[in-house]
């Protein structure tokens, strides 16, 4: 079946965040949800689900474990038992559970940023601290790039470190982390006894051909203190469904895990279930467009924004639909992110929600239909241009 993601689809009129959060309708290239339709398999299981009309507690079915089982084996040759598999609502409780449960309060948590803002929350939500390792910026030909300092990172564990949320591919920075990269997080981590939370939500959103390695994947003793994280959310569209998934492969942290959440994190929506279960088995006739389409507009953004938006610098994503715009040498005066939404009518991420390392950078979504973002990126660069 042909996926047509030129199609624009009216979510104006719908509960969507994206669309209706801010007053004046600008276009709204934020929230990392994507302006697509899910794939008809999963709208189909969806109706059908609908059309039995009763509606009562469900069981996380055996069948879903054992596909994300397959899977995992498929994708990385990683051997995960449907013992393993813990459902949470999301992948931000996720991690809130994993940083709830690891250590005690007043403990450190690290991460890498800039980062997605709810890693930077949730250490004090769960009364623990946040402790932040910055990656290093490089200019990387006519776009930027992101890369770990290694010294950075272990200088900012302490005895009090208990756990490092890892983001990959991460969020903004479009990155996957290499094995290399990975395996000296791990090293670092193993030698100063630090479990790793690994949200690997946008794995599947690999664009170009690049590939994605689970931490869990590189060694036993690593995967022994891996708590991932991963979702069919962002790869099909469907994160409003909220079904996201918890590998543990060791009982002991895994049985932690399941303890914080007793009480606290309810039952998966049935829905998310019939519609992750759909989406595993049918969608990948879909994703595959898919990841063609973002690819193109990966690119398109990268040549406009080189060719027309002076002053801006982007990363290369190689995963995720997510630009990240260095906007410091424009000549903005304050906030990108203000200006692009008063004299744009765009309304994009501010970076500074991502750690005081992406003030003077936006977040740019990219994941909608190329119409939508050449209006956004005419907008923006005329918005540039009355400077
Ligand atoms: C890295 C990362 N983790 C988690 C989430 C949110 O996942 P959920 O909606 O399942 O909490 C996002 C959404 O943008 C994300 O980028």
């Amino acid at each position: 079946m042909h996926y047509n993601f030129d199609e624009i689809v009216d979510r104006s009129r719908s509960d969507s965040a994206k669309w209706t959060y801010y007053d004046k309708s600008p276009l709204p290239l934020w929230v990392a949800d994507m302006d697509f339709r899910s794939p008809e398999p999963v709208i189909r299981a969806l109706t059908e689900r609908v059309t039995h009309g009763v509606f009562g507690y469900g069981m996380p079915p055996l069948v879903l474990a054992e596909t994300i089982c397959q899977r995992m084996q498929d994708l990385y040759q990683w051997e995960v038992t449907p013992g393993q598999i813990i459902y949470v609502p999301s992948i931000v409780s996720g991690f809130n559970i994993a940083c709830r449960t690891v250590g005690e309060p007043g403990d450190e948590v690290l991460v890498q940023t800039p980062v997605y803002p709810p890693f930077l929350t949730a250490p004090k939500f769960q009364d623990r601290v946040l402790a932040t390792a910055d990656l290093t910026l490089v200019p990387n030909g006519k776009t930027i790039r992101y890369e770990i300092d290694y010294d950075r990172f272990e200088a900012a564990i302490t005895p009090k470190t208990q756990i490092f949320l890892l983001c990959n591919p991460h969020n903004p920075i479009g990155r996957g982390f290499s094995r290399e990269e990975q395996l000296c997080l791990a090293d670092i981590c193993l030698r100063h006894d630090i479990t790793i939370c690994s949200d690997e939500i946008h794995s599947d959103l690999l664009l170009g051909g690049t590939t994605h390695i689970p931490m869990a994947t590189l060694s036993p003793e690593i995967a022994d203190r891996c708590i991932t994280l991963i979702a069919p959310s962002k790869t099909f569209n469907m994160p409003g469904l909220a079904c996201g998934i918890a590998i543990i492969q060791n009982d002991k942290l895994r049985r932690a895990y399941e303890k914080t959440m007793r009480g606290l994190t309810g039952h998966i929506n049935i829905m998310g279930y019939t519609a992750a279960l759909a989406a595993y088995t049918e969608g990948g006739e879909w994703l595959t467009q898919l990841l063609a389409y973002l690819t193109a507009n990966r690119d398109f953004v990268i040549h406009y924004i080189n060719d027309n938006l002076p002053g801006v610098t982007t990363t290369f994503p190689e995963s995720t639909y997510l630009a990240w715009l260095d906007c410091r040498q424009t000549g903005i005066e304050g906030n990108p992110f203000q200006f692009f939404l008063t004299e744009a009518n765009v309304a994009l991420n501010d970076g500074q929600a991502f750690g005081s390392a992406g003030q003077g950078f936006v977040r740019l979504n990219f994941g909608c239909p190329r119409s939508i973002l050449v209006q956004a990126l005419d907008q923006m660069r005329d918005a540039l241009n009355r400077i």
